[in-house]
């Protein structure tokens, strides 16, 4: 039941962060200059965004808020990684603006395993994270397709404290790893194509 007190508390979190979204826009990102950029980034996430190696999340049809929040924490520290650190220390906030648009134009499709019933998604992530991985919320990343090894370690790394966010920290805090493990795997196991970059 404390789930539920939490998941009802979260109205106060998203409000608070509809007033937030009030403050002064960030730069309008340039696709174009986006795709030239994304030639960093191919190597892991491909220039569509569909991840070439299994450590890196796929990033393509991301909204391009949670992207540029992404690469500001690495480049800020507050989230942290031996390679996105590295890749994010050099970016310009230009840079991030254009590349946060490129990845997010992309188009992505995605189906769950025939026969899986959508019912059976984790109820706790669906609410945000959709039944087959697709964000709701503009802040939420897309978790469909991701690997199960990334989202198991994001989520440890919520529960410990060593990436923190104000919604998913408190409700990583109160997960078992077997409700990890599931979670994750339903995830993993949804279907994803990113069509080639336009
Ligand atoms: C050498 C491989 C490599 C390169 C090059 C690289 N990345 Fe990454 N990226 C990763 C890995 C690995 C992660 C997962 C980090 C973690 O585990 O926290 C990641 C994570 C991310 C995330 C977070 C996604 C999420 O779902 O939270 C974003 C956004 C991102 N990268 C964008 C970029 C952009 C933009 C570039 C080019 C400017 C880039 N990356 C270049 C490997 C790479
Ligand atoms: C109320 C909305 C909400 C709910 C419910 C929720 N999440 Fe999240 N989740 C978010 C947001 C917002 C983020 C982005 C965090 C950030 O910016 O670092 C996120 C991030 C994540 C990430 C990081 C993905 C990446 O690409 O790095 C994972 C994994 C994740 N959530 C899994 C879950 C799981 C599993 C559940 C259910 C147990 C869940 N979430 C429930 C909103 C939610």
């Amino acid at each position: 039941m404390r789930r539920l007190g939490f998941l009802a508390g979260l109205g106060g979190v998203l409000l608070a962060q509809a007033v937030a979204a009030e403050q002064p826009a960030p730069p309008e990102g340039n696709p174009a200059a986006g795709k030239v950029a994304a030639g960093l980034c191919r190597t892991c996430h491909g220039l569509n965004g569909f991840a070439r190696i299994p450590i890196a999340p796929h990033i393509g049809g991301e909204h391009p808020s949670y992207i540029r929040h992404q690469l500001e924490a690495f480049r800020s520290g507050t989230r942290q990684h031996e390679i996105m650190s590295v890749v994010a220390a050099s970016l310009s906030d230009a840079q991030i603006a254009d590349l946060s648009a490129w990845f997010a134009m992309q188009k992505i499709h995605v189906a769950l395993k025939p026969g899986v019933d959508p019912h059976a998604a984790p109820e706790a992530c669906a609410l945000c994270h959709g039944a087959d991985g697709v964000a709701v919320l503009e802040d939420a990343p897309n978790l469909a397709g991701e690997n199960s090894v990334y989202l198991e370690t994001q989520l440890k790394a919520f529960r410990t404290g060593k990436r923190t966010h104000e919604i998913m920290s408190p409700i990583a805090a109160e997960l078992t790893d077997a409700e990890i493990r599931a979670a994750a795997d339903w995830y993993a196991a949804v279907q994803l194509e990113i069509d080639p970059p336009p």
